[in-house]
């Protein structure tokens, strides 16, 4: 019998993660917009971004109750001369936040990138969140982004052998 804590974090209806659809993005930015305000525009991550499209089909949306409560974002991008994804924004409503829904997300997002055969994920985000599911600073020491940055931010996941070694150089955008 489930105790009364653990039914309290439950969610009532278990959310469905699919892919992010062009008729998202109001959602999806709402989303977005509300658990990082204006502020992340002036972030160099923003400048892989700015005038690019994500990639649909390696952006997912979590939803529940029909309300989009969670999302995360990929952007094909250079890192030198290997074909990479730039991971972000990832966010969870929240109301619904620490119920296992980011790293759901974030799982999703890795295994779409790796299966379309990118060689790595490139983020710029908290290690301690990111750690577990295979990114580093370490393998990302050798990455330069076009801005300002905490390089203890910046953090790759290598995706098949002989990818870790190949990251390094610039990041650039390119078009989904
Ligand atoms: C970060 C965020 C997406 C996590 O979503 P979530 O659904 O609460 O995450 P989960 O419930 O799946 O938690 C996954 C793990 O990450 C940990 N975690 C969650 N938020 C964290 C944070 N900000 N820093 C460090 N660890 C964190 C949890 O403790 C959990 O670890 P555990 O499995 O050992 O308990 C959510 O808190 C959010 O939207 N925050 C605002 C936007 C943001 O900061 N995005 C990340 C920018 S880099």
């Amino acid at each position: 019998m489930p105790n009364a804590a653990a039914l309290a974090a439950t969610p009532a209806v278990a959310p469905l993660i699919a892919p992010e659809r062009a008729q998202d993005t109001r959602l999806v930015e709402g989303l977005i917009d509300r658990a990082f305000g204006p502020g992340r525009f002036a972030k160099t991550a923003e400048r892989l971004r700015e005038r690019q499209r994500p990639d649909l089909g390696l952006s997912f949306v979590a939803w529940g109750e029909g309300r989009a409560v969670g999302c995360v974002r990929q952007w094909p991008i250079l890192i030198g001369d290997v074909p990479a994804v730039l991971l972000g924004p990832i966010a969870v409503q929240e109301d619904r936040r620490r119920e296992g829904l980011g790293a759901s997300l974030i799982l999703r997002a890795c295994d779409a990138a790796r299966d379309a055969g990118y060689g790595a994920i490139l983020l710029v985000g908290d290690e301690a969140l990111f750690g577990p599911y295979g990114f580093s600073a370490a393998a990302a020491s050798r990455v330069t982004l076009p801005g300002p940055v905490d390089q203890r931010r910046v953090l790759a996941r290598a995706l098949g052998s002989g990818a870790a070694a190949a990251l390094s150089g610039p990041v650039r955008p390119i078009a989904a």
